[in-house]
């Protein structure tokens, strides 16, 4: 595949004021979400639901890429058309979460390592023949007492940068998470050096595994206070402190920033968005990578929560998921109005 495929479609994922839809939860976490809001958790109910998000009248509009899980890219609609089809069709572009989740680190209590990279050369050739054009994999950094270690920080950078090295040569963009967790009590500036640590280790990574920086995307976390943490810090702030770690790690050669949304309201998750792309103006350095979304919960959840799992609520669902992918648009402009 050639490098400037890869470099297209990367810069088509963050192009206009479109960001990514992520509804790549695994069976295991799309159950746990259905669970809480009284939804049965079978394979027909979470085909149902991604069927309701695939088919949301004009999505494309403003969704440039959907991730999607194994099961779900193998599903159809009801009427027989495989969602494949369906997102193609609404020019939007698919995306696959490759990983196989986050394991316990041996000998780091507290740890995780994410897993998937055995036979994942031919697992995304596959997934590219199929229609996929880039993939997701997630490594997650608790911050805790004497958390993160440096172990668990070099382990998953080593391994995101060996799946993004892999995903281009079959020519997938690798779109490379590194989660810093909300959870704890921890201040928004420990947040920011931990993000920092963590960015600067995984670029370093990508450098030597010889990843191609323009057919990349990267997926980190906001610079936030603890969930817990009895310091939180006004909507700006965020915004200041976020865009200060990502101008000291992430290179200009990369076209694109889309944030998750790990468990931020949907509203704080736009307004954050919003104050960096409003802000961006004010920088001396003006920023050199598009500042977009790849969110799940913060797309998703007011959906999810009208849904409940009946066929009489898919329109007003389908409603509440275009207005939070709506607001996300107006947030990459700096014009999004809570
Ligand atoms: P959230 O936006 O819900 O954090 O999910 C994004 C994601 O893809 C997590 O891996």
């Amino acid at each position: 595949m050639s490098a400037r495929t890869l470099a297209d479609t990367a810069r088509a994922l963050v192009a206009g004021d479109k960001g990514l839809l992520a509804m790549d939860e695994s069976n295991g976490t799309c159950n746990k979400r259905f669970a809480q809001q009284g939804i049965p958790q079978t394979e027909e109910a979470r085909r149902a639901y991604r069927e309701l998000i695939v088919t949301t009248p004009h999505l494309g509009e403003c969704i440039s890429g959907v991730i999607l899980y194994d099961e779900t890219i193998r599903q159809s609609k009801k009427n027989g058309t495989p969602f494949l089809e369906v997102i193609q069709e609404a020019g939007i572009i698919p995306g696959i979460k490759v990983d196989i989740g986050a394991k316990d680190l041996a000998g780091h209590l507290g740890e995780t390592i994410t897993e998937g990279l055995d036979g994942l050369r031919d697992r995304l050739k596959a997934y590219f023949d199929m229609g996929a054009r880039f993939a997701k994999w997630r490594a997650v950094i608790a911050l805790g007492d004497g958390l993160p270690t440096q172990a668990c920080i070099e382990t998953n950078a080593q391994a995101l940068a060996r799946y993004a090295a892999l995903c281009q040569e079959v020519g997938l963009v690798p779109i490379v998470e590194p989660e810093v967790l909300m959870a704890g009590d921890h201040t928004m500036e420990r947040c920011g050096a931990t993000t920092e640590q963590v960015l600067l280790t995984v670029f370093a990574q990508l450098h030597l595994q010889g990843v191609m920086l323009e057919g990349l995307i990267l997926k980190p976390n906001m610079v936030l206070p603890g969930l817990s943490s009895v310091q939180q810090k006004s909507v700006e702030e965020v915004a200041d402190a976020t865009v200060r770690v990502l101008l000291h790690t992430v290179p200009a050669a990369v076209p694109g920033i889309a944030f998750l949304s790990g468990g931020q309201s949907a509203k704080l998750a736009s307004a954050r968005l919003n104050a960096m792309n409003r802000r961006s103006k004010e920088w001396a350095t003006p920023l050199p990578w598009a500042l977009a979304f790849s969110y799940a919960r913060a797309i998703q959840q007011p959906a999810l929560k009208i849904w409940r799992g009946e066929a009489s609520n898919v329109v007003p669902a389908q409603r509440a998921l275009y207005h939070r992918a709506h607001c996300n648009v107006a947030a990459r402009r700096g014009d999004y109005a809570s």
